[in-house]
């Protein structure tokens, strides 16, 4: 069952980030606040992905919990009042609401240093020019031509003149959200030193569908269900799917591009049955 192997996976993700962020500093408690929880399912990708390719769990622990420390930066910073200025997250106060803007800058600094330190430690990838691939991914899909770009278009939508189209709607959120996606699911093929392009290509279509869904739930959800407010794109003005296709048009196509990240990793057989069963959940989760 795919929701007990997101819990089981969920559990050892967050005792390897507490194992490892133990110190009593207010940083590192501010740090352990903001990994704790979520559905770890940047995690899920990596571990399952690097199983396909015969890495061992131990190993892809590293990556995926790169990946989630990652993650973990860019919501904290997202939260920020100068950004969404959000108050809650993953169901507790967002941490500069907990300690102060101050911390919540530095714990975003502190957790894309951790992210990187985990993408290159020797104890992950067992060959260096892998190690040296997963450390130049993680920076390209993080930076200025992923993650931190869709970001500032997102904020840049909120205040333009004309309306995003869909196109460019699609760039924001392969930046966004769908660059960190595709670190994510090719990982354990640059750990094993195989071809990416079919994880490639399913992250793509993941990455897109996952954040649609993530915008009907916006609209949708209730935030004492979700962990975090609701109905905040159209009041922000924020250019989304769903203010641009309505409802009903934005679960079409995530359902459509959940089957089409389903048939791009067909040719892993049977082992790919647990990222297929993500790319329905990805499309059908309320939270
Ligand atoms: C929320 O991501 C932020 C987006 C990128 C849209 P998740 O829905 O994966 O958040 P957690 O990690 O489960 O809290
Ligand atoms: C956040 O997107 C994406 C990143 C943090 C990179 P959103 O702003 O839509 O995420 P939520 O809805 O606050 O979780
Ligand atoms: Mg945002
Ligand atoms: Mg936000
Ligand atoms: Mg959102």
């Amino acid at each position: 069952m795919l929701s007990e192997a997101l819990a089981g996976n969920a559990a050892s993700i967050q005792r390897f980030l507490n194992e490892k962020v133990s110190g009593d500093t207010a940083l590192q408690q501010a740090m352990r606040h903001a990994l704790s929880g979520g559905k770890r399912l940047r995690a899920f990708l990596v571990m399952e992905a690097a199983r396909i390719h015969g890495v061992s769990e131990e190993r892809a622990m590293y990556p995926a919990a790169a990946i989630e420390a990652m993650h973990a930066y860019s919501l904290v910073h997202d939260d920020l009042p100068c950004m969404d200025d959000d108050e809650m997250r993953r169901g507790e106060p967002t941490v500069h609401v907990k300690w102060d803007e101050a911390m919540a800058v530095l714990v975003g600094d502190a957790l894309q240093a951790l992210a990187f330190e985990f993408a290159l430690h020797p104890d992950g990838a067992e060959d260096a020019y892998a190690r040296a691939e997963l450390g130049r991914t993680l920076a390209q899909c993080a930076g200025m031509q992923g993650m931190v770009l869709g970001q500032t278009l997102d904020i840049a939508a909120e205040t333009a003149e004309a309306p995003l189209s869909l196109e460019d709607i699609i760039d924001l959120q392969a930046g966004k959200t769908g660059a960190l996606f595709t670190w994510a699911a090719t990982a354990g093929a640059v750990m094993a030193g195989a071809s990416v392009q079919p994880l490639c290509n399913y992250a793509r279509n993941i990455g897109l569908a996952f954040q649609i869904q993530d915008d009907v739930i916006d609209v949708t959800g209730k935030a004492t269900e979700v962990g975090k407010a609701v109905g905040k794109d159209s009041a922000a003005g924020k250019a989304t799917f769903v203010s641009l296709l309505g409802l009903d048009e934005a679960r079409k196509r995530a359902a459509a591009l959940a089957d089409n990240a389903c048939e791009s990793i067909d040719v892993y057989g049977a082992k790919a049955d647990a990222l297929k069963q993500l790319a329905q959940f990805i499309v059908t989760r309320e939270l």
